[in-house]
């Protein structure tokens, strides 16, 4: 959604701009293109093999950015308050990420059941399914993933690791299978559960909530955090999050007497999410799911 973020984000020469997950660059390139010949971009991401990648592809605008490899919620560690134009969020996993069977994101590759967007620390999505017990699983396949048959799954692989622990995806991805025929369905049996596997081990819901309000903390009065999410947990934080920001109110809802009026910290800058244009889908099946939704900081 290049041209979509651009149109929000409106990046300009003198600029400060930010992209928290950065991956291979394509945002941060066009945002660099766009602001020429001044704009600044700090590009963060948790994964080293990204920062690489980007490192490669925005070669030609050195001492026009900087890339940080941590947790996107760290930004208003490393960036003053008020000091950004923008702020950029595209989250879930890049494609090198789930096409590299070795980072084990994948159902349909057989690989090592890793998930780690960072592997240089906390535990991998197999450690999780070799300890956690059977309740446990069930919350996160459940709550993560919104796994209708999470308790049945949760049992069965229980059970499973009593003779055999998870190694790999692919002997993940056939247990959930066999316990759940396809039924035509579109998708995979074993979507939501990788899906919940993955955000799990990344914290990828307390990452968003922190990285929301470090963005709100750095960006200046009149600029804009644009996010763009994949599934339904996600949009609804940042849904939830807006709400919040642009409250004109404090006190409950269903209480009008018990209101008082506050000043709102951000505004929707359109009210509805942008969807991808249908020629991007044709080309980029990964982006039919996904949603932008931008907010200026007032
Ligand atoms: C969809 S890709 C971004 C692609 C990028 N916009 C581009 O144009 O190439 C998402 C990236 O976000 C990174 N990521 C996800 N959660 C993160 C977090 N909490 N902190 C930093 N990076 C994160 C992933 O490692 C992945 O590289």
């Amino acid at each position: 959604m290049v041209a979509e973020v651009l149109t929000s984000l409106r990046p300009k020469p003198g600029g400060r701009y930010v992209d928290g997950t950065v991956g291979g660059g394509g945002h941060a390139e066009a945002m660099l293109v766009t602001s020429a010949p001044s704009g600044w971009l700090l590009g963060c991401d948790r994964d080293g093999i990204a920062i690489d990648a980007a490192a490669a592809r925005l070669a030609r605008f050195a001492g026009r950015f900087e890339l940080r490899r941590g947790n996107y919620r760290e930004l208003a560690q490393w960036l003053p308050a008020s000091s950004c134009d923008s702020v950029l969020l595209d989250l879930g996993v890049s494609s090198p990420q789930l096409d590299t069977p070795e980072r084990g994101f994948s159902f349909q590759q057989d690989g090592p059941l890793d998930m780690r967007m960072d592997p240089r620390s906390g535990p991998t999505a197999a450690d999780v399914l070799n300890s956690a017990d059977a309740d446990e699983l069930a919350k996160i396949f459940f709550e993560f993933g919104e796994e209708r048959n999470a308790r049945r799954l949760a049992r069965a692989i229980a059970e499973e690791r009593r003779h055999r622990p998870f190694v790999t995806t692919m002997q993940l991805a056939v247990l959930i299978e066999r316990l759940s025929p396809r039924r035509g369905s579109r998708t995979h049996p074993a979507t939501r559960v990788f899906q919940a596997l993955r955000i799990a081990v990344n914290e990828e819901l307390a990452s968003l909530q922190g990285g929301l309000r470090a963005a709100l903390t750095i960006l200046k009065p009149g600029g804009r955090l644009a996010v763009i999410t994949f599934h339904s947990l996600e949009d609804r934080l940042v849904k939830q999050f807006g709400r919040e920001a642009t409250r004109e109110f404090t006190g409950p809802d269903e209480v009008p007497e018990l209101r008082r009026p506050c000043t709102p910290q951000m505004r929707w800058v359109s009210r509805k999410a942008i969807q991808p244009a249908a020629a991007e889908i044709e080309s980029n099946p990964r982006a039919r799911s996904a949603q932008l939704r931008v907010l200026e900081k007032l």
